[in-house]
């Protein structure tokens, strides 16, 4: 910390509560920012951390009505489960609190309310989709459509999954609800929006200029948004989960989550300290680092401080060291694909084992790139280092001391160039760590601690205690108190990072927890001090122990698969028939045959095929979205088509597409064209 400051507020990213808490999470927000926030307070500065699930959103809505309970019900389940999970991994929140909280609601309500009285918000009207059947506007995930860029049926509101585009729901072609599978209508509704393009300046200055110290993905990403141009972002939703607009006409209105999300944080300090809260956020010796995933960025750094300056009397963040995501054997770790880790479950598998998953997350920390969680790297990490570098170095110190000092410090003698190599050796490490945790570098910080034991294990393989004893019982007594003493410096040092195992060690010692500017030092036990008694450090995971997480992996992939077919089985029936409808409207449809004169794929597009043809009368262009089904389309000039030749012409891409050429729906979604079962003279009608 720069000398600038007095204390330190750590925040870590609030999980939403509609689900457990898995590796991906521990290893990219708290474990880290846990390690912080026990460094700091090792070396005795004033910290507080803060953390708390986030209750609101649609995600909890979606949830709650897939299971037919209340959102209220969904996050009660998972508020308690991702706080207990906290806990049994040591993360030492000052408050883990909840954002459907009685004081968030209020300062969350207040806050807007303060930026709403300053003019900080732009009003806007605007056309939203309603669903008239179940009552309410829909969040445009609650929208599916027809894609106007490939005609994909299942399109989202805010996404085309089939090609990629990103779209709003004014883009769908046949807009449907997935609330009530009634069309919805249009109706104009008001939100706020904070004009984020109004802050663009300072936060340019702000970010680009006084904070190029921040981590390279950080910068990177604040550097891109900002150069695109920041827009005005709504701060409302027409939900009735959340934190109700607190202002006249705004009825049937919420905050939008990402603006009640990090007041959550004042929140929670609020409720730990009412009467102290302020000095954590406004004092100007008091920093704030947001500890967040890669997809929190854009809202810690751009759109939480510009609501921060907005009401004008709070810090700003000093740091907001993001991680990338931790995948999980290969694949992307998924909620709905219960692809994870589960932190309950892990504990079941592996009880008493918190150490080594923090420890082997922390060596493959996801801090400047995504990277994988595998059970062997796991198992190696356990076995390779904690067992046989950690517990084997501190397991033989104190072995050798009580079988040949009744367990008691014994006395340091004359130094030899040994002794004095390996002290300085330890003494140079606390640097080391701390240069790096100060820099948010844990992965590195965590090897560099280790690097205490690895000192304390070369200088037992090379001092041969277990030889010296049997002629120089003084020289043996020095070599054991040196090892006893980098055995306690272990205690200090792996305390951020293993703090289960440092508070072993401690009891192993017969010491209380000793504070960070101690490390390096040895004189830290007293000759004579009594030992307790001991026990291995780490225990070796066995081959079987992680087949079984490996098996319970591909269980979960073969059914998943599983699951996926008998999805395309029952879609493989076919489509029920649609209403039943009049010859006359039959008639209404003029349908043709042409033939095909050009076919090409529309340039930039992945889906489209132009086709030129002859209509019997003239020429004509249509658009068809089967460009996957036909990789050869040069290959169709000359074959016959059938089309709806009355079709009111629609312009796609730039093209005006003058009728629908007709294809076959396979269950599977393939497409196939519709041709004449012998050529027929163009323009011939289908009767
Ligand atoms: O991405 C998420 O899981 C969000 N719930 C994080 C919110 S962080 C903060 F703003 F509360
Ligand atoms: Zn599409």
């Amino acid at each position: 910390m720069s000398n600038q400051f007095k204390r330190t507020l750590i925040t870590s990213a609030l999980p939403y509560a509609n689900g457990p808490v898995h590796i991906g999470h521990l290893a990219g927000v708290y474990v880290p920012s846990d390690i912080y926030a026990r460094y700091l307070r090792l070396k005795g500065e004033e910290v507080l951390f803060i953390g708390g699930s986030d209750e609101h959103g649609i995600p909890i809505t979606i949830k709650a009505r897939k299971e037919g309970v209340t959102p209220q019900d969904i996050v009660d389940r998972y508020h308690e489960l991702i706080k207990k999970s906290f806990s049994e991994f040591g993360i030492t929140f000052d408050i883990y609190s909840r954002t459907t909280s009685e004081t968030h609601m209020k300062t969350a309500s207040n806050f807007f309310h303060t930026l709403y009285d300053k003019g900080e918000f732009i009003e806007q009207e605007s056309e939203q989709y309603y669903d008239e059947e179940a009552g309410q506007f829909l969040a445009d995930r609650y929208i599916t459509g027809t894609c106007p860029h490939c005609d994909n049926e299942k399109a989202y509101g805010d996404q085309c999954e089939q090609c990629g585009a990103s779209l709003s729901p004014n883009d769908l072609i046949n807009p449907k609800s997935t609330l009530s599978g009634s069309v919805p209508v249009k109706r104009s509704t008001k939100h706020w929006y904070l004009p984020l393009d109004k802050h663009e300046e300072w936060l340019r200055k702000w970010i680009i200029e006084d904070h190029k110290e921040w981590k390279t993905n950080v910068y990177g990403q604040c550097k891109s948004w900002l150069d695109m141009g920041l827009q005005p972002r709504a701060v409302s939703r027409d939900l009735n989960w959340g934190v109700p607009v607190p202002v006249e006409g705004a009825e049937g209105k919420v905050l939008y989550v990402w603006f009640d999300a990090p007041i959550g944080y004042i929140s929670n300090t609020i409720e730990l300290l009412p009467n102290d809260w302020e000095k954590w956020w406004k004092d100007k010796d008091s920093r704030i680092v947001h500890f967040i995933g890669k997809d929190n960025i854009v809202f810690h750094c751009i759109v939480f401080p510009a609501m921060l300056k907005a009401e004008g009397s709070y810090n700003l963040p000093d740091n907001v060291p993001a991680n990338e995501f931790m995948n999980l054997e290969g694949d992307k770790i998924s909620t709905s694909r219960n692809w994870a880790v589960w932190l309950h479950e892990y504990l079941e598998e592996f009880p008493g084992k918190q150490d080594v998953l923090r420890y082997a997350l922390t060596a493959n920390a996801p801090e400047t790139k995504d990277n994988d969680f595998t059970w062997k790297d796991f198992q190696a990490h356990n076995n390779n280092e904690l067992v046989a570098v950690l517990g084997n170095f501190v397991n033989r110190a104190l072995v050798l001391t009580n079988k040949h000092f009744e367990n008691r410090v014994p006395a340091l003698g004359k130094l030899t160039d040994l002794d004095r190599d390996a002290i300085a050796e330890a003494e140079k490490v606390k640097a080391v760590v701390e240069s790096n945790l100060n820099n948010f570098r844990f992965r590195e910080a965590q090897k560099e601690a280790m690097n205490m034991a690895r000192i304390g294990n070369k200088y037992l393989a090379d001092a041969e205690p277990w030889k010296v004893v049997k002629t120089d019982i003084e020289r043996t007594a020095t070599i054991l108190n040196i090892a006893l003493q980098i055995t306690a410096n272990l205690s200090i040092v792996i305390e951020p990072f293993l703090p289960f195992s440092a508070d072993k060690l401690r009891k192993f010692l017969q010491i209380d927890s000793l504070g960070w500017d101690r490390l390096g030092n040895f004189d830290l036990l007293t000759e004579g001090h009594a030992l307790g008694t001991s026990e291995l450090l780490f225990d070796k995971i066995e081959d079987e122990a992680v087949e079984k997480q490996v098996k319970k992996l591909h269980d979960t992939k073969v059914a998943n698969e599983a699951e996926e077919k008998a999805g395309e089985k029952a879609a493989q029936k076919a489509k029920p028939i649609k209403k039943t409808i009049e010859f006359e409207d039959f008639e209404k449809l003029d349908i043709r045959v042409a033939t095909v004169i050009e076919c090409e794929k529309v340039p930039k597009t992945d889906k489209l095929l132009r086709f030129l043809l002859d209509d019997g009368l003239n020429k004509r262009t249509i658009l068809s979205g089967i460009a996957a089904y036909y990789p050869n389309p040069e290959e169709l000039v000359g074959q016959q088509v059938c089309f709806i030749a009355n079709l009111a012409p629609r312009k796609m891409r730039g093209i005006l597409s003058e009728g629908m050429i007709l294809s076959a729906e396979n269950a599977d979604g393939t497409l196939a064209l519709v041709k004449p079962g012998s050529v027929v003279s163009p323009g011939s009608q289908v009767v």
